[in-house]
């Protein structure tokens, strides 16, 4: 059976015509829930049977059969059919009431939905559970980065001992730009507005409490204890000036907003508030929108989880590797369920060959010192295809007993195929000014 990528799982559900296709129930269509209605439409072992919906007339990047949607949730959440119900609508208190109505239908529910799992997790957990049903919510927290899994699964070997997380992408743009482009926060956080990265309301953000909810919940995950978000402290980003942060670049250090959750001996520091974070430190590499979770385990030591912490494809991809994981729980009584823990494939790759593959090299040679030795190199290089991006010699080695000085030079290529790198190299090893052809390294991206 082929692994679960979106075609190959579509391939395999084609060839088992005799097993129906896992049935969802989407509840709200923006930005996420469109993205969860594209990744399904390219999976055979799914089909969207209801989509509830605000505004049937709204106009939508996608199209959506408008017998799909309905503006009553309920008629998502009741209808028989229905085994896995997709809330990405947000919210706290109507959402809340869907989701109890769906797990007391014992339909599996998954969200995105960071309050409400922040401030009522506990309760709707131990819903689920009566109801022998499963409560997912990997797109709550950072996005598209897969950290609740890895947390309760993958790391299930370890006591986290720490967890600090880059939670929010507006705050990490916003603090990114004052640092890079040395500009005052509130010129920053309109130029974000302006280019669709910060909301036009974007006080959850900066003040630090949409990365408060993510805290709470990565804590309770982490340390196996209910975490009040409201025992969270939680410090924005609004008081930041361009002189703290060029203050903080000086000392060897850059500003971030972390989620900061330690355990020791049975006490547990939660908190949210900008830091000095060393640039040495991995979390100080990340920049702009993007999010990341950093987490020390007794066992593993340290790890880092980067990526994308909204967007509808992200957060859809969340979203979706919870719904395959039930759907592939739906479907162990069957003969030939979907493979979404097995490592067996049916069919070979063919790896290209090294020659076919495309890169730019560096390449470091040293040739003699004299008139034309670059034109020469230049036209072994182009006789092949191979075309330079840049060229430096990089010093001389005058000997003044010696006819021949040497010439250290670096040439870097513009992306071209190494069969014909390798092929111009061989030209210039024949060059009678090429002493030697030093090194040759592919520059990657
Ligand atoms: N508004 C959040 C952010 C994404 O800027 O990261 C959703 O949690």
């Amino acid at each position: 059976m082929p692994q679960p990528t979106s075609s190959t799982l579509t391939e395999a559900a084609k060839a088992r015509p005799d097993n129906p296709p896992v049935r969802l129930g989407l509840i709200g269509l923006g930005t996420v829930g469109q993205g969860v209605c594209k990744i399904v439409a390219k999976n055979a072992y799914l089909t969207l049977e209801k989509i509830a919906v605000k505004d049937l007339n709204k106009k939508r990047g996608i199209d959506i059969d408008p017998k799909l949607l309905t503006t009553d949730p309920y008629e998502v959440i009741n209808d028989a059919a229905i085994s896995v119900i997709i809330e990405v609508a947000g919210g706290v208190d109507d959402a809340k009431k869907w989701i109890v109505q769906a797990l007391n239908n014992k339909k599996h529910v998954i969200t995105a939905n960071k309050e409400l799992i922040a401030k009522h997790g506990p309760e709707l957990f131990k819903l689920a559970k009566q109801n022998n049903v499963r409560l997912l919510f990997e797109g709550a927290v950072a996005g598209g980065i897969p950290i609740i899994m890895p947390l309760k699964l993958s790391l299930a070997g370890n006591t986290i001992e720490e967890v600090a997380g880059i939670l929010n992408g507006t705050t990490n743009y916003i603090l990114t730009k004052m640092t890079t482009e040395k500009a005052d926060y509130n010129a920053v956080l309109k130029d974000a507005q302006a280019k669709g990265f910060a909301e036009a309301d974007p006080g959850s953000d900066v003040d630090g409490h949409d990365a408060r909810y993510k805290t709470a919940i990565l804590a309770s995950i982490a340390f196996g204890k209910n975490v009040d978000p409201n025992a969270v402290f939680c410090e924005g980003i609004t008081n930041i000036s361009p002189l703290d942060i060029s203050n903080a670049d000086e000392l060897g250090y850059v500003i971030k907003l972390l989620g900061i959750a330690k355990s020791e001996n049975n006490q547990f520091d939660i908190r949210v508030h900008p830091v000095f974070v060393a640039k040495e430190h991995p979390l100080a590499s990340i920049h702009n929108e993007f999010n990341a979770v950093w987490v020390r385990g007794d066992a593993v030591g340290e790890v880092m989880f980067y990526g994308r912490g909204a967007g509808e494809l992200p957060t859809a991809s969340a979203v979706m590797g919870d719904v395959l994981a039930i759907c592939s729980e739906l479907q162990k009584s069957i003969s030939d369920p979907m493979p979404l823990m097995d490592f067996y494939n049916s069919q070979n790759a063919t790896v290209l060959d090294i020659g076919e593959t495309r890169n730019k090299y560096y390449i470091r040679l040293n040739t003699n010192d004299l008139p034309g030795v670059v034109g020469n190199l230049g036209t072994a290089c182009g006789k092949h295809g191979v075309s330079l991006e840049c060229v430096l010699q990089k010093g001389m080695h005058h000997q003044p007993d010696c006819e021949n000085n040497t010439a250290s030079i670096v040439l870097i290529t513009h992306e071209v195929a190494e069969k014909n790198m390798q092929a111009a190299l061989s030209d210039i090893r024949q060059q009678k000014t090429t002493q030697d052809v030093a090194c040759v390294l592919r520059v990657w991206n």
